[in-house]
């Protein structure tokens, strides 16, 4: 006689592939791919994985009241975004039209633009008026199959109206389903007081704002915009260094538009992720490799600013760094929110397959935020973020683009998004 059934409280059934990277740690090099299980079947008891087998053997093992029917399409684990900057109020559709036609985004910034105007937005606007809009873009985050963002300050720039952004970032995370890791961001920019007072700032960022910041306990990272026309190496060391002694992991935005040797920079401190890297050198390369920290790459970024300059993903890759790739959302240089469009675009500028892909949108994404233990695959005793797609096999996931093949997304065992579909109601 076989044994009865095992209870789960949701099966999903019906998949042509499970997809997903394995294990808890980053993967590089060679090790960067996913596992394509044909005909499997997952179950979900509470928050967690409770099995991934082929349907048949499942179906033995376990009965659930709630099954979801993949019909035929895949499943992959929620989509870990490692970089984004969903906080502010209005959008800057007018610098983009700037650069349409041929200016760059430095000169848009030097001329009171750029982060700036957003800075102007979020000070003005109240926590109500933060809160909703950070709500329907979170919205829009789940039914892209984004489960899991990391978010940044960054556009208040005084210490009250950045506590004001984080704990506006915590009650988002209260209240939605899409999980938030939150990032310190006062290093954005010089704001428009300190415009012509540089060390001044830092010297708030320092004593002021990181020991606040660090005391509310509402941020997890600090995060600085190290670039030539911003914050220098000597500033961003000072930066960082305070924040890391202070408790905070360190991310920051490097070599994103001149080789500043900002890569170096995030080596030396043991950066959880150094972001962006479109002009890295083999130098800087080299170093992130040796120091194992992780390159959060954004290729929707230089298309929207119009930038010749490209992360060589495959030359860190082929160095053995396990890359992370995020949207890197935010109104001034990249105003989207879909991971699915990440990585076909990784797939067409960097050169990543749907496999290697998949396994940077994930895992390595999860494992950049401290949370490879519990988030970015699909494996027993993993948290139940899941994303249902329409589509027929895994290489679809970077070979279709232009419109969103989201069905489901399961967060911590809970459907927390479900697509309308006429044709099944
Ligand atoms: O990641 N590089 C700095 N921060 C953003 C741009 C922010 C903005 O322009 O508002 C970025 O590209
Ligand atoms: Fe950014």
């Amino acid at each position: 006689m076989p044994n009865a059934p095992q209870s789960a409280d949701l099966l999903i059934t019906g998949v042509a592939e499970v997809v997903s990277p394995c294990g808890t740690s980053a993967l590089g090099g060679s090790a960067l791919e996913s596992k394509i299980q044909s005909g499997h079947a997952v179950a979900v008891r509470g928050r967690e994985i409770v099995a991934v087998a082929p349907e048949d053997q499942l179906l033995e093992e376990w009965s659930a009241e709630q099954v979801i029917d993949g019909a035929g399409g895949i499943l992959v684990p929620g989509f870990v975004d490692s970089h984004t900057h969903p906080i502010f109020f209005g959008t800057r559709e007018e610098e983009f039209e700037m650069r349409v036609a041929g200016r760059s985004y430095v000169e848009i910034s030097r001329a009171g633009g750029g982060i700036l105007s957003s800075i102007r937005g979020v000070r003005e606007a109240s926590r109500e008026e933060l809160l909703g809009r950070l709500l329907q873009r979170l919205d829009r985050f789940l039914e892209l199959g984004t489960t899991t963002i990391e978010a940044k300050t960054g556009y208040g720039l005084t210490t009250a109206d950045e506590l004001k952004c984080l704990e506006v970032l915590a009650e988002a995370n209260r209240l939605h389903d899409v999980e938030l890791v939150p990032t310190f961001l006062g290093a954005h920019d010089f704001p428009p007081e300190y415009r012509e007072r540089h060390e001044e700032y830092v010297t708030l960022l320092i004593e002021e704002m990181l020991p606040q910041v660090a005391e509310s306990g509402l941020a997890e990272y600090c995060d600085i915009f190290t670039e030539s026309h911003v914050f220098g190496l000597d500033d961003s060391r000072k930066v960082m260094e305070r924040g890391a002694e202070l408790g905070l992991g360190v991310r920051m935005h490097v070599d994103q538009l001149t080789s500043l040797g900002g890569a170096e920079l995030a080596a030396e401190l043991g950066a959880a992720s150094a972001d962006h890297l479109e002009c890295v050198t083999p130098t800087g390369i080299e170093a992130l490799a040796s120091a194992g920290v992780i390159p959060v790459l954004c290729p929707l970024v230089p298309l929207f600013l119009r930038q010749d300059e490209e992360a060589p993903a495959r030359e860190m890759i082929t160095a053995g760094l396990a890359p992370a790739l995020a949207t890197d959302f935010n109104p001034g240089s990249c105003y989207v929110q879909s991971m699915p469009e990440v990585l076909t675009w990784a797939a067409l500028r960097y050169g990543m397959s749907a496999s290697e892909a998949l396994a940077a949108a994930t895992l390595n994404a999860a494992c950049s935020l401290g949370r490879g233990d519990r988030l970015g695959s699909i494996e027993v005793g993993k948290q139940a973020d899941l994303a249902l797609l329409d589509l027929p096999g895994y290489r679809h996931l970077t070979y279709e683009f232009g419109r969103n093949p989201v069905r489901v997304v399961v967060k911590g065992g809970e459907v927390v998004y479900e697509r309308y579909d006429e044709t099944t109601s």
